[in-house]
Parts: C-alpha cells; sequence; structure tokens
C-alpha cells in the first residue's frame, strides 16, 4: 500500500460520520505509537509534520520512517504538511512525496490567502500522483511552530466567506475557527467555569452554529479541525504527581470532538495531546525507577502512553475504527 492522499479517505469518513485522526510525528517512538494503534484499530490515519519537526528531526528522516510504517502495518497513510507557511515548503514537500500539505495563509489577508492557496493548488493538482491541499480560514489562538496568538486576538471563521474561498482556491479541505487553539493550555482560568468538587476547568463550548452554517454553504465539503486536542486530566495529573509542573491545562472536551467527528470535520488534528502521553511515560518511568538510565526503558515507556491514547482517539473520539 502506498501513501495515499486524503480525498477517497475524506470522502468516505464524510459519509461515514466520523474522522480522521491526524497526529504530529516527530520521532520513531511516535510514529511507531500511532500507526500500531491504528493497526490493531483497523484505522486510516494521517501522520502530519510540522516545520518544527521538520526542523528537529530532518525531513528524509520523517519520510522515511513514515514509510517503514506502511511496509510495517500495510495501512492507508497520509503524509501531510502541517501549517505550511509559504509556497516554498509546499513545493518541497510536494517534490519529496507528500501526499498532502496545509498552506496556512489564514494570518494574510483574504485576497491574499486566496491567491496564495491557489497558487500551491495548482502545482499540488498538477503533480502525479495528485496532492491534496488544505487551507485555512479563520486564526485559532495559542501556538503553532513559532506563532503565538493571545487569547482575544483569534478570530472565527466567517461563514459568508467559505463558498467564495473554496471556489476561488479550489482547495480540497477547509481548516476553520470556531473555539478550538493549539497547544496544552487553550483556554484561560477566566474563559472557564471551574468544576467545584475537582477544582478541573471545564472550557467554553465550541461553536456549532458557525459549524453548521459553514456544512450548509459547502455540502459535502470536508472541514478541519486544528487544535483539537483534550488534555487528558489524567495524564496531567500523571506529569504533575512526578515532577511536573502543568498549572491549568485544559483542552477541547472529548463529546464536543466525537460530535464534530459525525458532522462535516473530516479531520481532527492532535499534537499536544500526545506531547502529554510520551511526557508523563517518561516522567512516571524516570521518578519510579531513579536507577535506570537506559533510553528504550523509559521512551519505551512514553511510546506505550502514546498508543493507548491513539487507540482511545480512534474508538472514543474519532470514530475511525474498522473503517478500512
Ligand atoms: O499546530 C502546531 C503543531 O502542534 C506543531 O507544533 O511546530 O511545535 O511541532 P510544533
Ligand atoms: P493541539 O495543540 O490541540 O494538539 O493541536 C494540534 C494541531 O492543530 C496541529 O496542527
Ligand atoms: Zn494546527
Amino acid at each position: 500500500m502506498p501513501l495515499v492522499n486524503t480525498k477517497e479517505m475524506f470522502e468516505k469518513a464524510y459519509k461515514g460520520g466520523y474522522a480522521i485522526g491526524a497526529f504530529n510525528c516527530n520521532n520513531m517512538e511516535i510514529v511507531q505509537a500511532i500507526t500500531e494503534a491504528a493497526k490493531e484499530c483497523n484505522s486510516p490515519v494521517i501522520l502530519q509534520v510540522s516545520a518544527g519537526a521538520r526542523k528537529y528531526a530532518k525531513p528524509i528522516y520523517l519520510k522515511k520512517m513514515v514509510e517503514a510504517a506502511i511496509e510495517d502495518t500495510g495501512l492507508p497513510i497520509v503524509l501531510h504538511l502541517d501549517h505550511g507557511a509559504d509556497f516554498e515548503i509546499c513545493k518541497d514537500c510536494i517534490d519529496a512525496g507528500f501526499t498532502s500539505v496545509m498552506i496556512d495563509a489564514s494570518s494574510k489577508s483574504f485576497e491574499e490567502n486566496i491567491a496564495l492557496t491557489r497558487k500551491v493548488v495548482e502545482y499540488a493538482h498538477a503533480h502525479v500522483p495528485y496532492v491534496t491541499v488544505e487551507a485555512e480560514l479563520g486564526t485559532l489562538a495559542g501556538i503553532e511552530d513559532e506563532v503565538v496568538v493571545e487569547h482575544g486576538a483569534e478570530s472565527y471563521t466567517s461563514p459568508e466567506d467559505v463558498e467564495e474561498f473554496v471556489r476561488r482556491t479550489g482547495c480540497d479541505s477547509l481548516a476553520i475557527a470556531i473555539g478550538t487553539s493549539h497547544g496544552a493550555f487553550k483556554f484561560k482560568p477566566e474563559q472557564c467555569t471551574r468544576d467545584p468538587e475537582t477544582g478541573i476547568l471545564l472550557p467554553p463550548p465550541l461553536r456549532f452554529d458557525i459549524l453548521e452554517e459553514i456544512t450548509k454553504r459547502l455540502p459535502g465539503f470536508p472541514i478541519v479541525l486544528h487544535g483539537a486536542s483534550s488534555v487528558n486530566q489524567d495524564l496531567v495529573k500523571i506529569i504533575n504527581e512526578h515532577g511536573g509542573k502543568l498549572k491549568d491545562a485544559v483542552g477541547v472536551p472529548e463529546e464536543q470532538l466525537r460530535k464534530a467527528a459525525r458532522s462535516a470535520v473530516c479531520k481532527i488534528n492532535i499534537d499536544s495531546d500526545l506531547r502529554l502521553a510520551m511526557t508523563a511515560g517518561i516522567r512516571e518511568h524516570l521518578d519510579v525507577h531513579p536507577d535506570h538510565f537506559d533510553p528504550r526503558q523509559y521512551v519505551g515507556d512514553g511510546r506505550t502512553y502514546v498508543k493507548k491514547l491513539v487507540k482511545h482517539k480512534i474508538m472514543e473520539v474519532l470514530g475511525s475504527n474498522d473503517k478500512i
């Protein structure tokens, strides 16, 4: 099974009322954890690579690890560029064999976003085989690569803009802003209510009204949610019990993501939850076994935690299990 693009995957997900998990990859253990989990759940999967991942691991290593995962699992896998900042990085990735790219011109003006997205689409669609392009309209709060968008500076996607944007760009999927946000601290405590018993922060709900309006205007068109980690409080607890200091980390509740996955949302991006799982496994191991110094032992536990998390996401949140 060679790498695939998102076209058929999203068509099936849209019709089937589930979403594909797009998990960020930065090293071998993360690639293995995601793809082994997907294999055990019989689920299609998107492995995505950010500019930060390319800088950390080198593109060639990431590409070869993803190829190894395909050979190892036989799964349909998309290799996707996450948050491509300009035409050149998209072109580089397309030339290197990525099957899907995101051009993120969401911080630019509407016309500039259209022009740049269109340029990437023309290049990607002329490629043989066809490379799919994700674009973005609206701005999420939080941290992505080196870009920090302060809470309050984010802006929801305007449903009035989406038809013109998709028609003029020819993009294959659209990332929208409906209240998700990047990172493990998605909402300021003052934006949330606090559970009186547990003290855990309860975030404001996603704007499903905007999603519905967008879906009406773009029937059958795949929508993408970035910043969709749930910041599992059990993992935060493990981290904090073993020397970590993550105060008021908060994510998007899983029930809301499950609801989104049943709708036009065909791709759900998860990175922070993987980081938390890896950190929980490593911190716990090193704290419990202070005499250990073999990375295979503690990074291995990190990998086990990531795999368990991805299986949970596939079965309880995305609903993409048994879809191959
Ligand atoms: O949306 C951003 C992703 O979480 C990637 O983050 O650039 O630190 O790899 P990164
Ligand atoms: P999280 O920070 O919520 O995991 O979002 C990841 C993401 O959107 C990657 O593009
Ligand atoms: Zn993102």
